[in-house]
Protein backbone atom coordinates (compact mmCIF):
# COMPACT_ATOMS: atom_id res chain seq x y z
CA UNK A 1 0.00 0.00 0.00
CA UNK A 2 1.13 3.49 -0.76
CA UNK A 3 0.91 6.05 1.89
CA UNK A 4 -0.17 9.45 0.94
CA UNK A 5 0.74 12.73 2.92
CA UNK A 6 -0.77 16.18 2.10
CA UNK A 7 0.18 19.48 3.49
CA UNK A 8 0.25 21.83 0.36
CA UNK A 9 -2.60 24.21 1.98
CA UNK A 10 -4.83 24.44 4.53
CA UNK A 11 -5.94 20.52 4.36
CA UNK A 12 -3.87 18.45 6.63
CA UNK A 13 -4.50 14.64 4.58
CA UNK A 14 -2.98 11.25 4.59
CA UNK A 15 -4.78 8.46 2.70
CA UNK A 16 -3.66 4.58 1.77
CA UNK A 17 -4.50 3.38 -1.82
CA UNK A 18 -3.14 0.14 -2.87
CA UNK A 19 -1.01 0.19 -5.99
CA UNK A 20 -4.06 -0.84 -8.32
CA UNK A 21 -5.59 2.32 -7.18
CA UNK A 22 -8.39 1.55 -4.57
CA UNK A 23 -8.74 3.90 -1.56
CA UNK A 24 -8.08 2.10 1.72
CA UNK A 25 -8.47 5.28 3.83
CA UNK A 26 -8.29 8.85 3.10
CA UNK A 27 -8.35 11.38 5.92
CA UNK A 28 -9.02 15.34 5.53
CA UNK A 29 -8.49 17.10 8.36
CA UNK A 30 -9.77 20.82 7.39
CA UNK A 31 -8.32 24.03 9.19
CA UNK A 32 -10.78 26.34 6.97
CA UNK A 33 -12.44 27.34 11.07
CA UNK A 34 -9.09 28.54 11.70
CA UNK A 35 -8.19 30.71 8.84
CA UNK A 36 -12.02 32.14 8.37
CA UNK A 37 -11.75 34.93 10.76
CA UNK A 38 -8.96 36.41 8.73
CA UNK A 39 -10.91 35.78 5.45
CA UNK A 40 -8.05 33.62 4.02
CA UNK A 41 -5.26 31.35 4.69
CA UNK A 42 -2.22 32.66 7.22
CA UNK A 43 0.42 30.50 6.17
CA UNK A 44 2.20 30.82 9.39
CA UNK A 45 -0.76 29.50 11.42
CA UNK A 46 -1.11 27.00 8.32
CA UNK A 47 2.10 25.51 8.88
CA UNK A 48 1.56 25.31 12.98
CA UNK A 49 -1.47 23.60 12.43
CA UNK A 50 0.19 21.06 9.88
CA UNK A 51 2.45 19.94 12.38
CA UNK A 52 -0.01 19.38 15.33
CA UNK A 53 -2.51 16.66 12.98
CA UNK A 54 -0.16 15.03 10.55
CA UNK A 55 0.58 12.50 12.93
CA UNK A 56 -2.91 11.73 14.08
CA UNK A 57 -3.86 12.15 10.82
CA UNK A 58 -1.60 9.64 9.22
CA UNK A 59 -2.75 7.67 12.54
CA UNK A 60 -6.53 8.34 11.56
CA UNK A 61 -5.93 6.91 8.00
CA UNK A 62 -3.72 3.50 9.48
CA UNK A 63 -6.79 2.73 11.33
CA UNK A 64 -9.28 3.69 8.83
CA UNK A 65 -7.34 1.35 6.82
CA UNK A 66 -7.44 -1.54 9.72
CA UNK A 67 -3.53 -0.89 8.56
CA UNK A 68 0.01 -0.41 10.49
CA UNK A 69 2.94 1.28 9.13
CA UNK A 70 3.91 -2.56 8.50
CA UNK A 71 1.64 -3.16 5.54
CA UNK A 72 2.89 0.76 3.91
CA UNK A 73 5.26 -0.30 0.78
CA UNK A 74 5.63 3.33 -0.09
CA UNK A 75 5.21 6.85 1.43
CA UNK A 76 3.90 9.55 -0.80
CA UNK A 77 4.17 13.25 -0.39
CA UNK A 78 3.29 16.47 -1.77
CA UNK A 79 6.45 18.12 -3.07
CA UNK A 80 4.72 21.71 -4.70
CA UNK A 81 3.27 24.02 -5.08
CA UNK A 82 1.79 25.65 -2.27
CA UNK A 83 2.99 27.27 1.19
CA UNK A 84 6.18 26.76 1.52
CA UNK A 85 6.23 26.26 5.77
CA UNK A 86 2.78 24.09 4.88
CA UNK A 87 4.68 21.69 2.15
CA UNK A 88 7.68 21.55 4.34
CA UNK A 89 5.82 19.90 7.92
CA UNK A 90 4.06 17.20 4.97
CA UNK A 91 7.61 16.66 4.02
CA UNK A 92 9.48 16.29 7.08
CA UNK A 93 7.06 14.03 8.27
CA UNK A 94 6.70 11.62 5.28
CA UNK A 95 10.59 11.57 5.27
CA UNK A 96 10.61 10.39 9.24
CA UNK A 97 8.32 7.52 8.12
CA UNK A 98 9.55 6.30 5.69
CA UNK A 99 13.11 6.49 6.95
CA UNK A 100 12.19 5.00 10.17
CA UNK A 101 11.24 2.33 7.80
CA UNK A 102 13.35 2.07 4.98
CA UNK A 103 10.91 2.47 2.68
CA UNK A 104 11.07 4.37 -1.06
CA UNK A 105 9.51 7.85 -1.11
CA UNK A 106 7.84 9.60 -3.96
CA UNK A 107 7.61 13.33 -4.09
CA UNK A 108 4.41 14.38 -5.69
CA UNK A 109 3.39 17.36 -7.50
CA UNK A 110 -0.02 19.12 -6.44
CA UNK A 111 -1.58 19.42 -9.77
CA UNK A 112 -0.98 16.19 -11.06
CA UNK A 113 -2.14 14.76 -7.78
CA UNK A 114 -5.56 16.57 -8.95
CA UNK A 115 -5.03 15.10 -12.46
CA UNK A 116 -4.73 11.45 -10.39
CA UNK A 117 -7.83 11.71 -9.06
CA UNK A 118 -9.68 10.39 -12.18
CA UNK A 119 -7.22 7.70 -11.76
CA UNK A 120 -8.96 5.93 -8.39
CA UNK A 121 -11.51 3.49 -8.15
CA UNK A 122 -13.55 1.21 -10.62
CA UNK A 123 -14.56 3.77 -12.84
CA UNK A 124 -10.74 4.94 -13.41
CA UNK A 125 -10.21 7.24 -16.43
CA UNK A 126 -6.96 6.10 -18.96
CA UNK A 127 -4.92 8.95 -20.96
CA UNK A 128 -5.26 10.66 -22.93
CA UNK A 129 -7.80 12.85 -22.58
CA UNK A 130 -8.05 16.90 -21.80
CA UNK A 131 -7.89 17.87 -18.79
CA UNK A 132 -9.53 21.29 -17.39
CA UNK A 133 -7.90 21.43 -13.76
CA UNK A 134 -9.30 24.35 -11.68
CA UNK A 135 -8.49 25.14 -8.33
CA UNK A 136 -8.34 27.55 -5.90
CA UNK A 137 -4.45 28.34 -6.59
CA UNK A 138 -4.68 27.47 -10.85
CA UNK A 139 -6.95 27.38 -13.68
CA UNK A 140 -5.10 24.93 -16.70
CA UNK A 141 -5.93 23.52 -19.43
CA UNK A 142 -4.06 20.24 -19.98
CA UNK A 143 -3.25 18.10 -22.78
CA UNK A 144 -2.70 14.77 -21.03
CA UNK A 145 -0.87 12.53 -23.30
CA UNK A 146 -0.01 9.59 -20.11
CA UNK A 147 -0.16 8.99 -16.98
CA UNK A 148 2.17 12.33 -15.49
CA UNK A 149 3.10 13.20 -18.89
CA UNK A 150 0.92 16.47 -19.59
CA UNK A 151 1.41 19.71 -21.57
CA UNK A 152 0.06 23.20 -20.44
CA UNK A 153 -2.34 24.33 -23.63
CA UNK A 154 -3.69 27.46 -21.26
CA UNK A 155 -3.73 28.74 -18.22
CA UNK A 156 -4.87 32.13 -15.97
CA UNK A 157 -3.48 35.34 -17.13
CA UNK A 158 -4.31 36.52 -13.38
CA UNK A 159 -7.00 35.32 -10.70
CA UNK A 160 -7.53 31.35 -10.42
CA UNK A 161 -11.11 30.17 -10.71
CA UNK A 162 -11.47 28.86 -7.40
CA UNK A 163 -9.88 32.06 -6.05
CA UNK A 164 -12.86 34.21 -8.24
CA UNK A 165 -15.52 32.21 -6.68
CA UNK A 166 -14.04 32.99 -2.99
CA UNK A 167 -13.19 36.64 -3.80
CA UNK A 168 -16.47 37.10 -5.25
CA UNK A 169 -18.09 35.13 -2.41
CA UNK A 170 -16.53 37.69 0.23
CA UNK A 171 -18.14 40.39 -1.97
CA UNK A 172 -21.07 39.31 -1.32
CA UNK A 173 -20.62 38.64 2.54
CA UNK A 174 -20.59 35.03 2.72
CA UNK A 175 -18.05 33.13 4.15
CA UNK A 176 -14.60 31.63 3.87
CA UNK A 177 -14.06 29.52 2.08
CA UNK A 178 -16.45 30.69 -0.18
CA UNK A 179 -16.67 28.90 -3.18
CA UNK A 180 -19.13 26.34 -1.94
CA UNK A 181 -21.25 28.91 -0.35
CA UNK A 182 -21.64 30.31 -3.53
CA UNK A 183 -22.93 27.36 -5.47
CA UNK A 184 -25.24 26.70 -2.75
CA UNK A 185 -26.79 30.44 -3.15
CA UNK A 186 -26.75 30.36 -6.47
CA UNK A 187 -29.07 27.22 -6.94
CA UNK A 188 -31.73 30.53 -5.56
CA UNK A 189 -30.94 33.14 -7.81
CA UNK A 190 -31.73 33.97 -11.32
CA UNK A 191 -28.35 33.37 -13.27
CA UNK A 192 -30.08 35.83 -16.00
CA UNK A 193 -30.38 39.40 -13.66
CA UNK A 194 -26.83 40.43 -14.49
CA UNK A 195 -24.75 40.53 -17.35
CA UNK A 196 -21.21 39.97 -15.93
CA UNK A 197 -18.60 40.11 -18.45
CA UNK A 198 -16.96 37.07 -19.76
CA UNK A 199 -13.16 38.05 -20.78
CA UNK A 200 -12.12 37.13 -23.90
CA UNK A 201 -7.98 36.59 -24.26
CA UNK A 202 -6.28 35.58 -27.09
CA UNK A 203 -5.04 31.56 -26.97
CA UNK A 204 -6.73 29.41 -24.83
CA UNK A 205 -5.97 31.33 -21.86
CA UNK A 206 -8.43 32.62 -18.73
CA UNK A 207 -8.71 35.80 -17.27
CA UNK A 208 -11.03 36.29 -13.84
CA UNK A 209 -10.20 39.54 -12.56
CA UNK A 210 -12.16 41.94 -14.83
CA UNK A 211 -15.32 39.70 -13.61
CA UNK A 212 -14.20 40.57 -9.90
CA UNK A 213 -14.10 43.74 -10.53
CA UNK A 214 -17.65 43.49 -12.32
CA UNK A 215 -19.06 42.12 -9.68
CA UNK A 216 -17.70 45.56 -6.67
CA UNK A 217 -19.06 47.65 -9.38
CA UNK A 218 -22.17 45.62 -8.76
CA UNK A 219 -22.71 45.80 -5.02
CA UNK A 220 -20.56 48.74 -3.47
CA UNK A 221 -23.51 51.32 -4.10
CA UNK A 222 -26.14 48.71 -2.80
CA UNK A 223 -27.32 49.13 0.73
CA UNK A 224 -27.52 46.36 3.33
CA UNK A 225 -31.14 45.68 2.10
CA UNK A 226 -30.61 45.62 -1.06
CA UNK A 227 -27.90 43.08 -1.15
CA UNK A 228 -29.82 41.17 1.19
CA UNK A 229 -32.41 41.09 -1.55
CA UNK A 230 -30.33 40.72 -4.27
CA UNK A 231 -27.76 38.14 -2.88
CA UNK A 232 -28.86 35.00 -4.54
CA UNK A 233 -29.20 36.76 -8.25
CA UNK A 234 -26.00 38.49 -8.11
CA UNK A 235 -24.23 34.85 -6.68
CA UNK A 236 -26.39 33.06 -9.86
CA UNK A 237 -25.27 35.59 -12.35
CA UNK A 238 -21.42 35.44 -11.12
CA UNK A 239 -20.93 32.00 -11.50
CA UNK A 240 -22.79 31.41 -14.72
CA UNK A 241 -19.99 34.12 -16.28
CA UNK A 242 -17.35 31.63 -14.39
CA UNK A 243 -18.87 28.82 -15.59
CA UNK A 244 -19.41 29.68 -18.73
CA UNK A 245 -15.94 30.85 -19.36
CA UNK A 246 -14.61 27.58 -18.43
CA UNK A 247 -17.15 25.89 -20.06
CA UNK A 248 -16.14 27.57 -23.34
CA UNK A 249 -12.58 26.94 -23.47
CA UNK A 250 -12.80 23.26 -22.72
CA UNK A 251 -15.38 23.01 -26.00
CA UNK A 252 -12.64 24.70 -28.06
CA UNK A 253 -9.52 22.67 -26.55
CA UNK A 254 -11.56 19.46 -27.16
CA UNK A 255 -11.97 18.80 -30.47
CA UNK A 256 -13.18 15.58 -30.05
CA UNK A 257 -11.41 14.01 -27.41
CA UNK A 258 -12.24 12.58 -23.81
CA UNK A 259 -12.53 15.92 -21.39
CA UNK A 260 -12.14 15.41 -17.71
CA UNK A 261 -12.62 18.05 -14.65
CA UNK A 262 -10.70 18.30 -11.95
CA UNK A 263 -9.80 20.69 -8.53
CA UNK A 264 -11.61 22.19 -6.23
CA UNK A 265 -14.26 24.09 -8.56
CA UNK A 266 -15.15 20.93 -10.24
CA UNK A 267 -17.55 20.75 -7.67
CA UNK A 268 -19.24 23.17 -8.39
CA UNK A 269 -23.06 21.84 -9.45
CA UNK A 270 -23.73 24.33 -12.56
CA UNK A 271 -20.24 23.24 -14.00
CA UNK A 272 -21.07 19.45 -13.17
CA UNK A 273 -24.34 20.12 -15.42
CA UNK A 274 -22.48 22.16 -17.95
CA UNK A 275 -20.13 18.88 -18.97
CA UNK A 276 -22.65 16.16 -19.21
CA UNK A 277 -19.99 14.59 -21.58
CA UNK A 278 -16.88 14.84 -19.12
CA UNK A 279 -15.14 12.70 -16.57
CA UNK A 280 -15.40 14.38 -13.12
CA UNK A 281 -13.24 13.96 -10.22
CA UNK A 282 -15.66 12.15 -7.55
CA UNK A 283 -17.42 14.94 -5.16
CA UNK A 284 -14.88 13.67 -2.08
CA UNK A 285 -11.64 14.09 -4.71
CA UNK A 286 -11.69 17.37 -6.00
CA UNK A 287 -10.87 19.81 -2.92
CA UNK A 288 -7.74 18.66 -1.18
CA UNK A 289 -7.10 15.16 -0.26
CA UNK A 290 -3.78 12.58 -0.15
CA UNK A 291 -5.51 10.08 -1.80
CA UNK A 292 -5.03 11.71 -5.26
CA UNK A 293 -1.17 12.27 -3.98
CA UNK A 294 -0.81 8.35 -3.54
CA UNK A 295 -2.77 7.96 -6.96
CA UNK A 296 -0.36 10.24 -8.68
CA UNK A 297 2.78 8.09 -6.94
CA UNK A 298 1.58 4.88 -8.41
CA UNK A 299 3.00 6.36 -11.97
CA UNK A 300 6.06 8.37 -10.46
CA UNK A 301 9.40 7.50 -9.95
CA UNK A 302 10.12 6.54 -6.46
CA UNK A 303 13.41 8.18 -4.69
CA UNK A 304 15.25 5.23 -3.18
CA UNK A 305 16.13 4.85 0.97
CA UNK A 306 17.86 7.40 2.18
CA UNK A 307 18.62 9.62 -0.96
CA UNK A 308 14.84 11.25 0.02
CA UNK A 309 16.49 13.02 3.18
CA UNK A 310 17.61 16.05 0.76
CA UNK A 311 14.22 16.70 -1.33
CA UNK A 312 13.68 20.28 -0.98
CA UNK A 313 10.11 21.33 -1.33
CA UNK A 314 9.17 23.88 -4.04
CA UNK A 315 6.27 26.87 -4.12
CA UNK A 316 5.98 27.11 -7.64
CA UNK A 317 6.40 25.14 -10.50
N1 LIG B 1 -18.90 23.90 -5.08
C1 LIG B 1 -17.92 24.74 -5.41
N2 LIG B 1 -18.11 25.69 -6.34
C2 LIG B 1 -17.11 26.53 -6.69
N3 LIG B 1 -15.89 26.51 -6.13
C3 LIG B 1 -15.64 25.59 -5.19
C4 LIG B 1 -16.64 24.66 -4.79
N4 LIG B 1 -16.09 23.85 -3.82
C5 LIG B 1 -14.82 24.29 -3.65
N5 LIG B 1 -14.55 25.33 -4.47
C6 LIG B 1 -13.31 26.10 -4.56
O1 LIG B 1 -12.21 25.25 -4.76
C7 LIG B 1 -11.03 25.87 -4.23
C8 LIG B 1 -10.24 24.87 -3.42
O2 LIG B 1 -9.79 23.88 -4.30
P1 LIG B 1 -8.42 23.12 -4.06
O3 LIG B 1 -8.43 22.55 -2.69
O4 LIG B 1 -8.23 22.21 -5.18
O5 LIG B 1 -7.45 24.38 -4.18
P2 LIG B 1 -6.01 24.62 -3.60
O6 LIG B 1 -5.38 23.33 -3.26
O7 LIG B 1 -6.15 25.66 -2.54
O8 LIG B 1 -5.27 25.24 -4.83
P3 LIG B 1 -4.21 24.49 -5.79
O9 LIG B 1 -4.68 23.10 -5.98
O10 LIG B 1 -4.22 25.30 -7.02
O11 LIG B 1 -2.91 24.55 -5.06
C9 LIG B 1 -11.48 27.06 -3.42
O12 LIG B 1 -11.20 28.23 -4.14
C10 LIG B 1 -12.97 26.83 -3.27
O13 LIG B 1 -13.73 28.00 -3.15
MG1 LIG C 1 -5.36 21.75 -4.58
Amino acid sequence: MILGIETSCDETAAALVTAGGDIRASVVSSQADLHARYGGVVPEVASRRHLELVAPVVRDALSEAGATLDDVDTVAVTQGPGLIGALLVGLAAAKAIAWSRRLPLVPVDHLRGHVASLYLGPDALEPPFLCLLASGGHTMLLDVRGYGEEAVLGTTLDDAAGEAFDKGARLLGLGYPGGRELDLLARDGDPTAYAFPVARVPGLDFSFSGLKTALLYATRDLSEDELAARRADLAASYQRAIVRALVARVREAAGGKRTAVVGGVAANSELRASLPDAALAPLALCTDNAAMIASAARFTEAVPYPAYLGLDAYASR
